[in-house]
């Protein structure tokens, strides 16, 4: 899939198939949060590979926003350093490389969570210096609700030529 393809038809996966994601494309995944750019290339962050069936069931009760993790092939914690000031810019640019890369091989996932998930750093044994940012759980969707449709603003909405407020021609 070209890069502008998998841009655009990019969706929140919710739910996941039984079918198992390739060892390769786990690497894959992992590869491409490991090349993303950071801010002065400081690479604040760690990713935590979860596979383990208990703990994608244990992260699942803690998530409440995010329970479909149980059912996730995968999932990978993402932990930022609270020191860095650009780290969470820096994890969320991971992230979509990690849920592209996923997504032009035919696998979903979503974003999960938000900064200070203590309880899920505490299962995984992250050091109190990390913050946890986000579960991202991949694997082959089952169904996608919104039927490939994107709800998202106008372009009028959001984007202004050369002044803010003068609209695109
Ligand atoms: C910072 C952030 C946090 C999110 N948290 C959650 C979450 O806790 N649970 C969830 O199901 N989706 C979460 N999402 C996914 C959004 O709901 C999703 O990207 C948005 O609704 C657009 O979905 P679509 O691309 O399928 O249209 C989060 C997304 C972001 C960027």
């Amino acid at each position: 899939m070209e890069v502008y393809q998998a841009v655009t038809t990019l969706l929140a996966v919710r739910e996941f198939q039984k079918k198992p994601v390739s060892e390769t494309l786990v690497n894959k995944i992992i590869e491409s949060a490991r090349l993303t750019g950071s801010s002065m290339n400081l690479q604040p962050w760690h990713f935590i590979l979860i596979r383990n069936r208990g703990t994608l069931v244990k992260i699942g009760e803690l998530v409440t926003s995010g329970k479909y993790t149980a059912q996730a092939n995968f999932a990978i914690a993402v932990a930022t350093e609270k020191s860095s000031q650009f780290a969470i810019s820096d994890a969320s640019r991971a992230i979509q490389s990690m849920m592209l890369t996923a997504w032009s091989e035919g696998v979903g996932s979503n974003w999960t969570g938000w900064v200070g998930m203590t309880k899920v750093a505490n299962l995984l044994g992250i050091p109190k210096n990390l913050d946890v940012i986000a579960v991202v759980p991949f694997g082959y969707p089952k169904k996608i609700h919104t039927k490939g449709i994107k709800n998202r603003k106008s372009l009028k909405e959001i984007v202004h030529a050369e002044e803010f407020g003068k609209s695109l021609s």
